[in-house]
């Protein structure tokens, strides 16, 4: 597997677990379903999200320094994919608080503040476009 595919392979992969926890974060209801919701984002981020951007960010780096100089479209791709990385590492955060928090209100607005983070997804979207339809 070359270096590209694995960048594809881990992006697809970190698109698919949003995908996942975009709906899950859609399902909550009531306390008792918030707090199962937290704890089971909670460890899909630590088993899965989390690693994953690691080695997008980790691969996307490699690569660019393989490719420099970079052409404009790139640089702009990579703009939106750190956009879509950076947000993501806040969204973790967040998910880890919500985790440790005890009284509901918090849940509430730490879940607020996580469906947030989901206005990145256009920057990842964009970068996931312009990656495979107009890079190589
Ligand atoms: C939301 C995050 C990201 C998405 C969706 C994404 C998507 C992609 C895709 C689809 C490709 C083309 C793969 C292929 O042709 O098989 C690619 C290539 C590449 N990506 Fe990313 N990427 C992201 C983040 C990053 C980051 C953070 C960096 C740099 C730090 C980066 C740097 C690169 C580079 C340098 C290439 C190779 C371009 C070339 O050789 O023409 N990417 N990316």
């Amino acid at each position: 597997m070359t270096l590209l595919q694995l960048h594809a392979a881990a992006v697809c992969t970190w698109m698919g677990v949003i995908s996942a926890e975009t709906v899950l974060e859609l399902m909550q209801r009531d306390p008792a379903s918030r707090r199962f919701i937290a704890a089971v984002h909670g460890w899909i981020d630590i088993l899965f999200e989390g690693p994953l951007v690691a080695l997008v960010l980790i691969t996307g780096a490699m690569l660019l320094a393989r490719t420099w100089p970079a052409s404009p479209l790139l640089l702009t791709k990579v703009a939106a994919g750190m956009v879509g990385v950076i947000v993501n590492v806040i969204c973790i955060v967040l998910v880890r608080l919500r985790v440790k928090a005890s009284d509901d209100a918090r849940v509430l607005t730490l879940t607020k503040q996580i469906r947030l983070t989901g206005l990145a997804i256009p920057f990842g979207l964009y970068a996931l476009v312009v990656g495979f339809g107009y890079l190589h």
